[in-house]
């Protein structure tokens, strides 16, 4: 859910600007399981499971056999899990020439477009593309992709997914330079005051979401580590529990969606 926020005066050291307080805004962070996990013999029910357990959005993982050496899901499955689940379809594409495939995905009814910066020489125009299609986008980086590859586009985007294992599969270890780059992008965030989220997916557990979001992630997905589970009620509520002293600050009114 994109809601959640509270409102507080000023901003994180409570400066004034001129007269009026300069807001800040106080955001959920957001559980986004992933169903590269999930048990596809019974998806529909998996996904309630999940929704009724508390997660924010359902991350979809789209790979095309090219960019990826595996092959998942199209825009059919992405509608019928639109069908399913009230929860914002948070989808991953992991494919070559994203731009070919951002309209039939917003037609199926992503609320979020991912796509990464390794394959898409026109961000700029894809992110347009897909915000025109009242899509939210974001870019991916692969964990050896440095951020300076979002630097010319880090005013125009609200979300950034950092990989924290090699795309292609669930069940991997988390790679834990990603926290360096984590920590290196919370801070030009911060500085610039840019109102984005960053989003981390690969090899995050019970055991090592707290690094994470102390590190600045704001949106974790999880495939192993929620169906691998046996009680994905418990599983989330303990890693609300982990992540809920470290809260998200960003600036309010510069939302870029
Ligand atoms: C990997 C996918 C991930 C994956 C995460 O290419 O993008 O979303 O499903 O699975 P875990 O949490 O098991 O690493
Ligand atoms: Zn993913």
């Amino acid at each position: 859910m994109d809601v959640g926020c509270v409102r507080l005066p000023a901003g994180r050291q409570g400066e004034r600007t001129g007269v009026r307080f300069r807001f800040i805004e106080v955001s959920m962070k957001k559980i986004a399981p992933s169903i590269l996990s999930a048990d596809f013999s019974r998806l529909g029910e998996e996904v309630r499971a999940v929704e009724e357990a508390g997660a924010d959005v359902i991350h979809v993982d789209v790979m095309d056999g090219h960019f990826v050496p595996n092959i998942t899901i199209g825009p059919l499955v992405v509608e019928g899990l639109k069908k399913l689940t009230s929860l914002p379809l948070d989808v991953h594409l992991m494919i070559e020439k994203p731009e070919r495939y951002i309209e039939p995905f917003a037609q199926a009814g992503s609320a979020w477009l991912t796509f990464h910066a390794e394959v898409c020489s026109r961000l700029r125009s894809v992110i347009k593309k897909v915000r025109q299609l009242n899509v939210r986008p974001g870019v991916v980086l692969n964990p050896s992709t440095p951020l300076k590859a979002l630097y010319p586009i880090l005013e125009e985007i609200g979300l950034v997914l950092l990989m924290s294992v090699n795309p292609g599969f669930s069940g991997q270890s988390f790679i834990p330079a990603t926290l360096k780059k984590i920590e290196r992008l919370r801070k030009i965030i911060d500085q610039n005051r840019y109102p984005l989220e960053i989003e981390v997916d690969g090899g995050i557990k019970v055991e090592n979401i707290g690094e994470v979001s102390r590190a600045g992630g704001d949106i974790f997905v999880l495939g192993t580590g929620i169906f691998k589970t046996k009680d994905y009620k418990e599983t989330i509520s303990q890693l609300r529990q982990i992540i809920a002293p470290h809260p998200t600050l960003s600036p309010v009114g510069r939302g870029k969606g």
